[in-house]
């Protein structure tokens, strides 16, 4: 590489990466042909447009890229080519989540999501994201005792405020979402059903999280996450679905381009289309299975060592662990810092019923998938459970 001041930095943030434990919920290790594929001169070519149907030439190659990347999607999570519809450009999570409300919600209509102290993305109506700013989110509550989804709430409430889409899914909620409830909860208020399983849908891919497919009428994803690709998303969206006389995959399609964005980047779709195609692979549903086991028996341990788990423990890649306890443990800030200068990375975090600040919460949000990608097994979580313990109670 010519340009070595660069060069430097990537180096040292390799090391970094080499030298730290990696508990980031949302973070993941990319294979070389995944890096091979975002770093190609993909990269060089403008593709404003979808596949065939394009405003500049020269796209023999990039049409057969992103209608490949599009097959790969849907063959992956099972979906059949005439009733569903994917769509590969959207730049990040962010925007594919806004895409959605762009197609589907007029401005100032409702969103109902979970806000961001229950385990909802700031993309899902929060009022210092745009989209609480065009739309008002209607909060999904949790009940208070069990720390899950109040979904005799969330009906009384949809069916009185009826919201255009209901949002479920999640950056802090480590349990089973029920999506057959929120379909009918959706259909009883007239609501779209969109389900952004960002977080898991390596798990879906894996045949260990419930898949939202059968319910959602709109499933959004980021792609670097759980599924182990480029930093992307996908919108997927039910092509027999209206809004009003018009087709809601037609909408969304629209939204993406030109509505919020101009060209795709090929590289991202020709490093997503390597990743889908890995995740359709028996080594990905044992890496998605072990990821499960190993948040367990993370949980499990740390539990053990005297750690409040929210909800009592995970069904997912997650786990929300209360560390303040009341004031009988540690801020979650200090613990954050604690366990970075030990060399184990994760996030501060909101608990259910925050009684502190978002910029001082009371627990840590920590996960498996970057590990397990690192072959990580159950006995190595419980190491590291008695790491973080030993080093939170500063033994
Ligand atoms: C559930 C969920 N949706 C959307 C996003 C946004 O993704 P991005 O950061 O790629 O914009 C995230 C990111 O953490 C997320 O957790």
């Amino acid at each position: 590489m010519h340009d070595k001041q660069i060069e430097k930095l990537i180096k040292a943030e390799e090391k970094r990466q080499k030298g730290v434990i990696n508990l980031i919920p949302s973070e993941n290790y990319v294979s070389k042909d995944v890096l091979t594929a975002l770093g190609s001169i993909f990269d060089n070519k403008y593709a404003e447009g979808y596949p065939y149907a394009r405003y500049y030439a020269g796209q023999k190659y990039t049409d057969e890229l992103e209608t490949l990347c599009q097959k790969r999607a849907l063959k992956l999570f099972k979906l059949k080519e005439d009733l569903w519809h994917a769509n590969v450009q959207p730049l990040s999570g962010s925007p594919a989540n806004l895409a959605v409300y762009l197609a589907l919600v007029p401005k100032g209509g409702k969103i109902m999501g979970l806000p961001l102290s229950s385990g909802g993305h700031l993309t899902h109506g929060q009022k210092v994201s745009i989209t609480g700013k065009m739309w008002e989110q209607l909060p999904i509550n949790l009940n208070p005792k069990t720390e899950l989804i109040d979904y005799e709430k969330m009906k009384e409430d949809a069916i009185r405020e009826k919201p255009v889409v209901i949002v479920v899914g999640f950056t802090a909620y480590p349990r089973f979402v029920d999506f057959k409830k929120c379909r009918e909860i959706a259909d009883a208020s007239g609501a779209f059903l969109m389900v952004d399983m960002s977080h898991f849908a390596g798990l879906v891919a894996g045949g260990v999280y419930p898949s939202p497919f059968e319910y959602a009428d709109v499933v959004t994803t980021t792609t670097h996450k759980t599924l182990r690709g480029p930093r992307s998303a996908i919108i997927f969206s039910r092509k027999d679905k209206k809004s009003g006389d018009k087709d809601i995959s037609v909408l969304i399609d629209k939204a993406v381009f030109p509505g919020l964005q101009g060209g795709p980047h090929l590289g991202q779709v020709a490093g997503v289309a390597v990743a889908l195609k890995e995740d359709n692979t028996p080594a990905f549903k044992k890496y998605a299975k072990q990821i499960v086991k190993n948040a367990k028996a993370l949980a499990g341990e740390l539990s053990e060592l005297g750690w409040r788990i929210v909800s009592g423990g995970t069904d997912s890649h997650l786990i929300l662990v209360d560390t303040w306890m009341n004031g009988k443990g540690i801020p979650g800030k200090e613990a954050e810092a604690k366990l970075e200068k030990a060399g184990i990375i994760c996030n501060k975090n909101t608990i259910p019923g925050e009684t502190r600040s978002p910029f001082d919460p009371s627990g840590i949000r920590i996960g498996t998938p970057a590990e397990t990608t690192r072959g990580k097994k159950e006995k190595d979580m419980i190491l590291i459970a008695r790491k973080i313990n030993s080093t939170l109670r500063g033994k």
